[in-house]
């Protein structure tokens, strides 16, 4: 028996075995995956079990969905006596059931602004189509029905369907699935540390809010539905802080020519910066705001696209009704499970106790930032990304070719913390419940670790 004692060597074995056997993944490394599949059995709080008996602090939240932590047994709870009650029954068309009309409630009070009609289905992907869904239809039964394009950004992502695949600014997943979705058109993102033209935040002038109009002008705003961006940059590229009036901005370039503003908020909603959504950091509220990952705390796959009274109205109208649904959106037992998520980040104030903590976390990452492989900190709130250049005057990104990103991850892995790894950045994400305690152990871990690869790979 291994140290939890649930399993034998035999059943481990065979259960190792028949994942390598049985199983399609996205795996990052199969050689890594074959000798040393990690596969955890058990979680609470901050903590994961694997199947060998080895405990890990999870400092990303398992890919940033679980705000609350793990082996929540309120949720559980909630989720079981719902599922005694009705497990299942559609939201569509002629009946609906009654936990998604009270978790769409609850969405209404904690999303900005006006918006407070909520699209409920299954994957952050799923919510971002239907995004695109909400912004073309809007504009085909209004009679503009030349407004089919969706402006996004290179470097963010958006999701694995083929519409989100579409909109993501990435070119490692999009590669072998071209051609993509017509339609879809991208501009720079707002990263100053690595800014494409290669310009200075003090001096530039916005020029990446510049380059976004001209791209809109160019291809002529009558043809625009919407512009899709993730207010806060996922954790590909760490998080960058936007600057500063470029989110206003993009909110008035989005108003002057009638285009639909949509924010997703998958990675970064649910207090993780500090606020319970990102773009409250900078009091622009989108039209439509996309919702996934940490909704539910990881406890049930449920997501969401949110939008205006505005835009809804216009799908009440007989024959009007928006042409779009999945037969599990809005899954009664998934929505009881966001509901009690919501309920506990609420009750534990959660979201100021990430503010609070990512604030210690941050002055205690300052240190990091002497390291030669470091180019910058960035982030907000408990978000966390950490950028590995080759050379920090010229903010030169580290050389892919030697792994680092993914070395200081899996040696942060064996001594039990675990962190993301995207293109040499690291991410960090820890639950918004986090003590002092663990949150001196993960920066303890990735301070000695980022020495280490320091005078491993020889780079000074
Ligand atoms: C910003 C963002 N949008 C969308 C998605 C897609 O969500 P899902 O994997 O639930 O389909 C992700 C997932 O990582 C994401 O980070």
């Amino acid at each position: 028996m291994n140290k939890e004692e649930e399993f034998t060597k035999k059943q481990i074995e065979d259960i190792k075995k028949n994942a390598l056997n049985n199983w399609l993944d996205y795996a990052d490394n199969y050689e890594i995956a074959k000798k040393n599949l990690k596969i955890m059995v058990k979680g609470k709080g901050l903590y994961l079990y694997d199947i060998d008996g080895n405990k890990y602090i999870d400092a990303v939240s398992s890919v940033f969905t679980t705000p609350c932590g793990h082996g929540r047994k309120e949720v559980a709870d909630a989720v079981y006596e719902q599922m005694c009650k009705l497990e299942y029954s559609p939201s569509l068309k002629n009946y609906y059931t009654e936990p998604p009309i009270r978790l769409s409630k609850k969405l209404a009070e904690i999303s900005p602004g006006k918006i407070s009609r909520s699209f409920l289905v299954n994957s952050g992907s799923e919510a971002n189509e239907t995004a695109f869904k909400i912004a073309k239809q809007y504009f085909w039964q209004r009679g503009e029905k030349s407004r089919y394009k969706i402006v996004a950004r290179r470097n963010s992502y958006h999701g694995s369907t083929y519409g989100a695949l579409s909109a993501t600014g990435l070119s490692h997943p999009r590669e072998p699935f071209e051609p993509l979705v017509p339609g879809f058109i991208h501009v720079m993102n707002a990263w100053c540390y690595c800014c494409e033209l290669g310009l200075e935040p003090d001096i530039c002038g916005l020029a990446c809010l510049k380059n976004m109009e001209q791209t809109v002008v160019w291809e002529n705003p009558d043809t625009i539905a919407a512009i899709i961006i993730d207010p806060l940059p996922f954790s590909h590229i760490g998080y960058p802080v936007p600057p500063e009036g470029y989110l206003k901005g993009l909110r008035e370039l989005c108003d002057k020519y009638g285009i639909l503003l949509i924010f997703d908020e998958v990675q970064t909603g649910f207090g993780k910066t500090g606020k319970m959504f990102a773009c409250e950091h900078w009091d622009v509220v989108p039209d439509i705001l996309v919702i996934g990952k940490g909704f539910s705390g990881g406890y049930l796959p449920i997501a969401a696209a949110i939008t205006t009274p505005a835009i809804a109205d216009g799908f009440w109208e007989p024959g009007k009704e928006l042409r779009h649904g999945h037969t599990q959106g809005g899954h009664p037992v998934s929505c009881v499970a966001a509901l009690k998520n919501i309920e506990i980040i609420e009750k534990e104030n959660l979201v100021n106790k990430a503010a609070e903590m990512g604030k210690y976390m941050r002055e205690s990452f300052k240190n990091i930032k002497n390291y030669p492989i470091v180019g910058s900190v960035q982030g907000l709130g408990l978000l966390f990304g950490i950028v590995l250049v080759q050379d920090k005057n010229k903010k030169r990104k580290i050389n892919p070719g030697l792994g680092a990103g993914k070395w200081i991850m899996d040696r942060c892995y064996e001594k039990g913390v675990i962190i993301r790894e995207n293109s040499d950045v690291l991410a960090i994400s820890p639950p918004l419940n986090i003590g002092k305690k663990e949150a001196d152990i993960i920066i303890r871990v990735i301070d000695e670790t980022i020495f280490e690869a320091v005078r491993h790979f020889n780079l000074k």
